[in-house]
Order: C-alpha cells, then sequence, then structure tokens
C-alpha cells in the first residue's frame, strides 16, 4: 500500500516511520518547503515527488497534516484529484472539515489525532462512509478507531478535546510565568503535585514545553476552536479567545 502525505512535520514523520517498519511506502514532496521538510523526507528515506499534485496521484491513501490554516484550501485542492481515499488530520474545526468534504465527496474521511502523536496512548479517530476501509492503517501498525459513518464526528470530539487541553496549558504557562517572577517554580510543582499527583510534575512540564515549542500551530488551532464556538450561545467564547494570547 502507498500513502501519500502533504505537509511532512511532526505528523507525518511519526507515523511515516510506524508505516515503513510495517512494510507500507510513503510518499510525499519538498517542492516549496522548508529544509527541515526536506531533511525529515530524506532521513526517512520518502520517495520525494515534484508536487503535491504528484502525490496525489501516485497512492492509496492520501493524508493532509501541514497546518490549520491552509487545511480547507489543500484539502479543496488535492482531495479530489484522484479516485484514491483523502484523510484529513489537521486541527480543525467541524465546520471546516465539512468545507473539505464538500468539495472531496465520499473518499473524504475525517480524522482526528487524540493525544500526541507517537505517544504511546496515541490514536487516530475516524469518521466518514469509507472510515472502515481506513482502518486498515491498523495493519501497518498505526492505531485507529472508527467512531461513526458521519463526516463531522471526529472532528467534533477532537475539538471538544482540544478547548480542554489547550486551556490547561493556557493556565499553567500563565501560572509558571508568574510563579517564575516570584522565584517560586519549584515550590509551586511541589504545591501542586500534593493535590494533583505525582504524575504532575512530568506532565505539567511537558505540556509547558510542548506549547511553547508549537505556539504558532496552537494559535492557529485556538482559532478552529473559535470559529467551531460561534454555533453555540450561552457559551464564553471570550474566555477561549483570551488563550490566543498565551500563545502568540
Ligand atoms: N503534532 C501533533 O501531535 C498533532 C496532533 C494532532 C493534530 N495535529 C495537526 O496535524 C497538522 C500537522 O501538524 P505537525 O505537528 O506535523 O506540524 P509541523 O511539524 O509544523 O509540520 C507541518 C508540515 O506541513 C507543511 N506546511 C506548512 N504550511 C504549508 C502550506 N501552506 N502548504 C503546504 N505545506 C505546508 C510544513 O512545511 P514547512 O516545513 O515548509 O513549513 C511541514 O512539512 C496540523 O494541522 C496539526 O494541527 C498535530
Amino acid at each position: 500500500m502507498i500513502v501519500g502525505f502533504l505537509g511532512f512535520g511532526e505528523v507525518a514523520s511519526t507515523l511515516s516511520e510506524i508505516l515503513i517498519e510495517d512494510g507500507c511506502e510513503v510518499v510525499s514532496s519538498s517542492n516549496g518547503r522548508s529544509l527541515k521538510t526536506l531533511k525529515l523526507i530524506k532521513g526517512l528515506g520518502v520517495k520525494d515527488l515534484n508536487s503535491f499534485k504528484e502525490v496525489a496521484e501516485n497512492c492509496d491513501i492520501l493524508i493532509s497534516a501541514n497546518t490549520p490554516s491552509k487545511a480547507v484550501s489543500i484539502g479543496k485542492k488535492y482531495g479530489s484529484i484522484a479516485d484514491n481515499i483523502f484523510l484529513d488530520l489537521n486541527n480543525i474545526s467541524p465546520k471546516s472539515t465539512k468545507k473539505i468534504g464538500d468539495v472531496v465527496g465520499e473518499n473524504f474521511v475525517d480524522g482526528a489525532i487524540i493525544s500526541k502523536v507517537g505517544s504511546d496512548e496515541s490514536v487516530i479517530f475516524l469518521s466518514g462512509e469509507k472510515a472502515e476501509e481506513i482502518a486498515i492503517l491498523d495493519h501497518f501498525g498505526l492505531s485507529v478507531k472508527v467512531i461513526s459513518d458521519k463526516i463531522g464526528d471526529a472532528s467534533k470530539l477532537k475539538i471538544l478535546r482540544s478547548i480542554y487541553t489547550k486551556g490547561v496549558s493556557a493556565l499553567l504557562i500563565e501560572t509558571f510565568e508568574i510563579a517564575k517572577q516570584l522565584n517560586l517554580e519549584e515550590d509551586l510543582l511541589n504545591t501542586l503535585a500534593i493535590s494533583e499527583g505525582d504524575k504532575f510534575r512530568s506532565s505539567s512540564k511537558s505540556r509547558i514545553k510542548n506549547s511553547i515549542k508549537h505556539s504558532r500551530r496552537k494559535y492557529e488551532e485556538v482559532d478552529e476552536i473559535i470559529d467551531f464556538l460561534k454555533e453555540f450561545e450561552n457559551v464564553n467564547v471570550e474566555f477561549i479567545e483570551s488563550m490566543k494570547n498565551t500563545f502568540k
């Protein structure tokens, strides 16, 4: 089986490593991308095609894993070039997911990476008519779970989880910034661990480090959350909007 990636960063490289080890062929394109992306492609021995169009034309499953702000335009442009399955793994709102699905049609699968990609507990939620077909990725080492045959179900769960996890990350970053200025960082960690448990120390440090490292992507993901929340009444959107300042 050949899997093609539109975008080759942390998600694509982590998944590719597992796929290749389990006998899958992987293709992508570094054309127009950064040196970092080129190095990841070369480092894993992934076939580097001339363009995303060629990638779309030369795979059985096409996966979009680039950046939330461009996911809709990339999905619309490349998602229906060939008659293969198109899986979107970007952290985008259910509304953005639907926009891609409306153009791609029945071959579109809504995907959601739950928990940090590559971590032991990480699982890919899938929804859409062809979700069962793509569940064969399980045979290639990826942990997948079919949620339903409806586009949007996987991304709804993903965005609800994202509201919670980003809120916790933003709160941690702000609290520890104050503690840093008071020279009380370690004392705060010890104090919180009393009620939050032993794992809190390592999990909060990892959350803060990861949020700072990927702040641009997190910032874009908060925009997707805000877009999603517009559909609901009695929701404190200003509270969510304020999280953007943390990831700026
Ligand atoms: N990392 C995670 O654990 C995780 C979990 C769940 C969901 N996601 C979602 O998965 C997607 C990818 O995340 P990632 O962590 O792999 O990001 P990443 O490490 O930043 O990699 C993004 C890749 O997409 C490329 N790209 C960026 N803008 C592009 C554009 N306009 N056109 C074409 N390619 C473009 C980048 O190329 P350049 O190097 O040239 O910028 C890079 O190859 C994001 O939408 C994210 O929200 C990530």
